[in-house]
């Protein structure tokens, strides 16, 4: 059954936060995993699944229609290196200071991540002598934290382990996790497992995309397998207070191309900022949960595949190079959304060795190291790695000032 103002085509599924029915809002067809860039010899078929985005009717939740097998994404060759920023290392380096400065400060404290990959926050914890524990089920990635004297379960966070490991080590005080809790579609097992393992005056903060910023900028490329949840201050506090939790803070981060923190605690045990009702306020003003607002994006989608992709013949029938910079899981839903093959975009530049020689998922376009961007200077470098900006162009100057142009296509299509 097509629910009205649905998206054609697509089904209504039961909320896997409360089973509530959510409606497809946009539909970006069939994708290959974000994050499996293959060897050019491999000729197997590459796993597709159905990306498609719908809102809960009941309790607000944005989130996929279907969910992939967390194997298939997770596992000894995941290729994302949480470290490949100087913005983020210098992001998990500060949040790990305060930390250690405000909740860690009692005796023999104890900090839990989840997803802390290859020890970007952990390490320093690990180096103030502070009791921790990194979840990472990515082999590779885990591997690497170990290597810096960070201890990691290479095990998925759920509510078994998350139980196993109350028993071993007793009550966390803070439970962190970035960019990992949108991944998890079975986040009724991981609530009962913070709940288990929370000390009583422990916090649980994480910190993920805000749907407010994929908004607002037209970020469809934040849509993709792994970024199951799209949160907002309003479904969060939903989702906390069902798992007998309080969303108590919240905060806007900058990182990402927009991001919230959001501080849970046991009911009661601390105060509630004024920022809660600051932010449920302006959400609701911005109608954040209408599907009136949810179309509107859909429709601002396409018009934005519309305009890259007539940027991109245009610039081919000029006789125009352009490459890609920053083979990010989400150039994987803009080159498969978009139908970008390499006649359009010639390869991408990156500097994670473990993409580098591969092909991209799905379009297949050839992965090459940074060097390669400087060595042979294409006309326009269309930006994937739009929320590493700054960070990119102010090392990347020599191609400016050689005459090269920037395409970004969020919020807009445009060329700097
Ligand atoms: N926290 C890092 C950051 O912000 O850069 C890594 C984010 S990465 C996008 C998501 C990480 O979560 C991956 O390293 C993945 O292996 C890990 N992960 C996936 N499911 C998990 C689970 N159930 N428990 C803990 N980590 C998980
Ligand atoms: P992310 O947007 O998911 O963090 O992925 C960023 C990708 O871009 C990752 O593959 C590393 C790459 N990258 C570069 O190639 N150069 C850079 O300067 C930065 C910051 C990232
Ligand atoms: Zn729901």
């Amino acid at each position: 059954m097509i629910t009205p103002g649905a998206a054609a085509g697509l089904p209504t599924v039961h909320c896997r936060i409360c089973q509530g029915p959510v409606t497809g809002f946009l539909d970006l067809g069939h994708h290959p995993l974000s994050d499996a860039f293959r060897h050019p010899e491999e000729n197997g078929e590459e796993f597709y699944y159905r990306l498609a985005v719908g809102q809960c009717a009941d309790c607000t939740m944005v989130q996929l229609l279907e969910s992939v097998p967390r194997e298939r994404m997770f596992h000894e060759s995941y290729p994302y290196h949480s470290s490949g920023s100087a913005v983020m290392r210098a992001h998990f380096t500060g949040l790990a200071r305060h930390l250690l400065s405000t909740e860690l400060t009692g005796p023999d404290p104890f900090l839990v991540e989840l997803g802390c990959n290859d020890g970007v926050l952990l390490r320093t914890v690990h180096a103030a002598g502070v009791r921790h524990l990194g979840f990472e089920p990515s082999g590779g990635v885990a591997a690497i934290a170990a290597s810096h004297g960070v201890r990691v379960r290479t095990e998925f966070f759920e509510e078994a382990t998350a139980t196993a490991v109350r028993e071993a080590d007793g009550p966390a005080d803070v439970i962190y996790a970035a960019n990992t809790v949108c991944h998890l579609p079975y986040l009724d097992s991981v609530l009962r497992g913070v709940h288990a393992l929370l000390a009583e005056h422990g916090v649980f903060v994480f910190e993920d995309p805000y749907l407010g910023d994929i908004l607002a900028k037209t970020a469809f490329d934040q849509i993709y397998d792994e970024h199951f949840y799209y949160f907002t201050a309003r479904s969060v506090q939903a989702l906390a207070h069902r798992s007998g939790l309080e969303l108590v803070d919240v905060q806007r981060l900058p990182v990402h191309g927009g991001e919230l923190r959001y501080t849970l605690a046991r009911p009661g045990r601390r105060p509630v900022s004024p920022a809660v009702a600051d932010l449920l306020a302006e959400e609701q003003r911005r109608g954040l949960a209408e599907p009136a607002t949810l179309h509107r994006f859909a429709a601002n989608v396409a018009r934005t595949k519309e305009n890259l992709l007539a940027l991109l013949h245009d610039l081919r029938a000029q006789g125009h190079t352009v490459v890609g910079y920053g083979a990010t899981a989400k150039s994987a839903t803009v080159t498969n959304f978009c139908g970008i093959s390499t006649d359009l975009v010639a390869y991408i530049c990156d500097t994670t060795p473990a993409k580098q020689g591969r092909l991209s998922p799905g379009a297949h376009l050839p992965v090459r190291p940074a060097s390669a961007f400087a060595e042979y200077y294409p006309d326009y470098a269309l930006l994937f790695a739009w929320n590493h900006a700054e960070e990119i162009m102010a090392k990347e100057q020599d191609f400016h000032a050689a005459g090269g142009r920037w395409i970004h296509y969020v919020p807009e299509v445009r060329l700097r």
